[in-house]
C-alpha cells in the first residue's frame, strides 16, 4: 500500500457530504478537508466588501489574501455565503489558484479524505477511493429545512428548495470543474437512508479498498488551511 491514502467525497449541497467524510476520516486515522469552506471564505470576503461575488479580479485577490483563521465553518455556514461561494467557485482563476494547497493537503502522510464538488474529477482524479454522495432534491431540501429550524431559523420550505435547486444548476453547468459523478466513482444515494446508515455503507467500503483497520479516535489533522 502506498504512503497516503486519499478519499475523495463530492456531491451537491446538503447531500450529507462533509459529515459523512469527517466521519470517514476520523474512522481511518486520516485528514480531513472540507474544500468547501475554501470557495466560502473566499465569497465571505467578498460579501463584506460589497463586492460581486463573480467579479474576477477581486476573487483572485481575496484568494491571495486569504488567512487560515478565516477558512472555519462556524463563521462560514449559511445560504448567502453558499450562493457567494458557488459564484466564485465558477470563476477559472479562483480555481486554479486553490488546487495547489488541496493537493499537498491530500498527499501529505498518511492521507487524507476531501470533500467538495470536484475533488474526485479535478483535484485528486488519482483517489484511492472516489465517493460520490447524493440524495434527491427534495430530500436534501428538508434535511436543510429541519437543520436551519435545529439553528432557530424561520425558513421558508420554498425558498429553501428554489436555493438548492439554483445551486444544483450553478455547480453543473458551469463550465470549469463542474459537479459531476467521475467514472470510476461509487455513487451512495442516501434519499432512503438516515446517516449512520450512510456511514456504515461507507466506511465498509473504504475498509474493503483500502485494507485498513478502523481506528479509535482522532489524530489531530482535521484541519483547514
Ligand atoms: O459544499 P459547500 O456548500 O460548502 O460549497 C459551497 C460552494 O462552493 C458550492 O456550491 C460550490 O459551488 C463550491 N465548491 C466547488 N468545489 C468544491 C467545493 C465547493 O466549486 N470542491
Amino acid at each position: 500500500m502506498s504512503a497516503t491514502f486519499v478519499i475523495a467525497v463530492d456531491g451537491p449541497a446538503a447531500s450529507g457530504k462533509s459529515t459523512l467524510a469527517r466521519r470517514l476520516a476520523r474512522a481511518l486515522g486520516l485528514a480531513f478537508l472540507d474544500t468547501g469552506l475554501l470557495y466560502r471564505a473566499v465569497g465571505k470576503r467578498l460579501l463584506e466588501a460589497g463586492r460581486d461575488p463573480s467579479d474576477a479580479a477581486a476573487a483572485v485577490a481575496a484568494v491571495a489574501d486569504l488567512r487560515p483563521e478565516e477558512v472555519d465553518a462556524d463563521r462560514l455556514a449559511g445560504e448567502r455565503i453558499g450562493e457567494a461561494a458557488s459564484k466564485v467557485a465558477a470563476i477559472p482563476a479562483v480555481r486554479e489558484a486553490l488546487l495547489p494547497w488541496q493537493r499537498r493537503f491530500a498527499r501529505t502522510p498518511p492521507g487524507a479524505v476531501l470533500a467538495g464538488r470536484d475533488v474526485g474529477t479535478v483535484v485528486c482524479p488519482d483517489a484511492d477511493l472516489k465517493i460520490f454522495v447524493t440524495a434527491a432534491l427534495e430530500e436534501r431540501a428538508r434535511r436543510r429545512f429541519e437543520e436551519l429550524r435545529r439553528r432557530g431559523q424561520a425558513p421558508m420550505f420554498a425558498a429553501v428548495l428554489d436555493e438548492l435547486r439554483e445551486r444544483d444548476r450553478r455547480d453543473t453547468e458551469r463550465a470549469v470543474a463542474p459537479l459531476r459523478v467521475a467514472d470510476d466513482a461509487w455513487v451512495l444515494d442516501t434519499t432512503a437512508l438516515d446517516a449512520e446508515a450512510a456511514f456504515a455503507a461507507a466506511l465498509e467500503r473504504a475498509l474493503s479498498v483500502s485494507g485498513r483497520r478502523a481506528v479509535a479516535g482522532p489524530t489531530g489533522r482535521d484541519a483547514n488551511p
